[in-house]
């Protein structure tokens, strides 16, 4: 028993947040690949998070499901130290869970305003927090989009959310250094969204590289920061170029 102790503490462990499907579930099994044990959160895809487990646990590694509703800011405050419970070697977190809605400033009301930012920005925030509180040595990567550099007026809660939460990896850099390292990656069109169905002629026009990018070039941007010690404050744009 107190092998398994020795063996679990020596392992590194990522909270991944809205990883059951998608993005976040590649960047969990990624991750699993790499030998981290694995804090699975989700949502309401309660089916696809136990799948994802399953394909998790298939590379030897520890994971284990949270299940926290972002709108709910109490129950996000307890998430942390839950997680601690089950991997107190936790020294990973990544903020992948986010809503993506369309709305004009005219279109967008108080309370669509304020779940956007509740689960695009407070959330991360509340999760950086506890991370870095707690935690001996770590690393915190934001999911961003390459939006944070245009103003996508028709999609105005999430591009404002990406925004401020773009500014708070900068600031959480300087603060959090040298213990925890803060950055971000900014994709452009990698999966396309559930909600909508995009103009593609139009999108592949405003991207220089021609092409929609793939989750491995989101997971290459990942192996880079976690494994660049001296790297933080950094926003990696994986968009074909789309931001420039
Ligand atoms: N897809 C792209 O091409 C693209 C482009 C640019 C940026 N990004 C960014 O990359 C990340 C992943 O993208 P994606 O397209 O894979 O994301 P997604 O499918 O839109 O959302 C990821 C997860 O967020 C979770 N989530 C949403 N509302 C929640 C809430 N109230 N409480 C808890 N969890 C909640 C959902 O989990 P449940 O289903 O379990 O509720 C969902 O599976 C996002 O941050 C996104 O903004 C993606």
């Amino acid at each position: 028993m107190s092998f398994i102790i020795v063996l679990m503490a020596s392992r590194n462990a990522a909270l991944v947040t809205g990883a059951a499907k998608r993005i976040g579930a590649e960047i969990a099994l990624h991750l699993a690949g790499r030998g981290y044990d694995i804090a699975l959160h989700y949502g309401i895809s309660e089916k696809q998070a136990l799948e994802t487990a399953e394909k998790v646990r298939g590379h030897g590694v520890s994971c284990e499901l949270f299940q926290t509703d972002f709108k709910d800011l109490e129950a996000t405050e307890k998430l942390l130290s839950q997680v601690k419970k089950t991997f107190p070697n936790l020294n990973l977190l990544v903020n992948n869970a986010a809503v993506f809605q369309s709305g004009r400033i005219s279109e967008t009301c108080a309370k669509k305003m304020v779940e956007t930012f509740q689960i695009n920005f407070i959330s991360p925030y509340l999760l950086m927090r506890e991370f870095h509180e707690t935690v001996k040595k770590g690393s915190i990567i934001n999911m961003l989009d390459e939006r944070i550099t245009r103003y996508d007026h028709t999609h105005s809660a999430y591009t404002l959310s990406k925004k401020a939460l773009r500014e708070l990896t900068y600031m959480a850099s300087r603060e959090f250094a040298p213990k925890t390292r803060v950055n971000a990656i900014a994709p452009g069109y990698v999966l396309p969204p559930t909600s909508e169905n995009p103009d593609m002629k139009k999108v592949l026009k405003q991207i220089p590289m021609g092409g929609t990018g793939e989750v491995k070039d989101v997971l290459s941007a990942f192996d880079y920061l976690i494994d660049s010690d001296y790297v933080t404050g950094q926003i990696m744009y994986v968009d074909g170029g789309r931001h420039v």
